[in-house]
This record gives structure tokens, sequence and C-alpha cells, in this order.
């Protein structure tokens, strides 16, 4: 048997382990990376009663939602522009990017009163998009709702 084997096994396993080690310092990134400067403020405001009730949301054309398909004390991301249409309380509308802070993945739900980003399950307010819980740090960018009629469209 030659003592060569051993030492080349245990080298073999040696990198294994180094290099298992650099794949996890690369998934385990802190909230430091990636800033889109999301600093925006005067987050756009209604003040007309909506009639919804509603607890799904519907889907979203444009950058225009129905007043109807937004949930009070809740939302609906718009499908085809960057953002979230919430109502936290009957009547008062707040829109927000929905590019999540944390590393930019769309937030994909809304339930109780967050919005949910399910990348790494960071989650922010409905009423000032502010960072709830998980690794994002920073609140969702606002961005401005304009009620027109029964639409509301978000900027
Ligand atoms: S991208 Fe990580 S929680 Fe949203």
């Amino acid at each position: 048997m030659s003592p060569d084997v051993p030492r080349r096994s245990l080298f073999a396993a040696g990198m294994g382990l180094t290099l298992a080690g650099l794949g996890l310092a690369a998934c385990s990134s802190p909230d430091t990376s990636t800033g889109s400067g999301n600093g925006g403020s005067g987050t756009g405001t209604t003040t007309k009663a909506a009639p919804s009730t509603g607890s799904g949301g519907g889907a979203a054309a444009g950058n225009s939602v129905k007043v109807a398909d937004v949930p009070v004390g809740g939302g609906v991301i718009m499908q085809t522009a960057n953002f979230v249409v919430t109502q936290p309380t009957a009547g008062t509308f707040r829109a927000f990017s929905s590019v999540c802070t944390h590393e930019g993945c769309p937030v994909s739900a809304i339930q109780n009163g967050q919005i949910i980003c399910t990348c790494h399950n960071s989650r922010f307010s409905i009423k000032d998009g502010s960072a709830i819980s998980g690794p994002a740090r920073r609140a969702l960018g606002a961005a401005k709702v304009t009620q027109s009629g029964d639409s509301l469209v978000v900027s």
C-alpha cells in the first residue's frame, strides 16, 4: 500500500471543504449589496373613499389599477409596472416600488398588512413600505399614486 494515496485523498477532501466554504461565503451576503438608491419620499395619498372590501386584489394593467381591486388592509402588485398599490385604511392609498431592497427580487405577495418578498422572506409595511422583518433593512421606494375616477394611476 502506498502512503501517497491517503495524502491525495486528504488533499482532495480539503479542497472540497475549502470550495464549499467559499460557496457558503458567497451565498450568505448580508444587506450590503446592490443599493439602488430608493431613497425617494413623498408617498402619494388619495382621500376619496373606495367601496372595496375584497381580500385578494386584482391584476393591474399598465401603471393604473381599479380602485375596487385594491382591498382595504391589503394591496395589489402591478404586473406590468414595478409598483405595489396598497390601501392601509379605507380611502387611503399608497404606492411603492415592487423591487425588494434586499437583493432586487420583485415582491410577490401581500398578506396580513405586509408586502412580502419570498426570495429571502423580507416583509414590508403596507402603510409606509418600511422593512418589518427579514434581511431587507431599507423601505421600499415610495411612488406617487393619483386617483382618476375609478382608477389609481401610479408614477
Ligand atoms: S431579495 Fe432578498 S428578501 Fe427580497
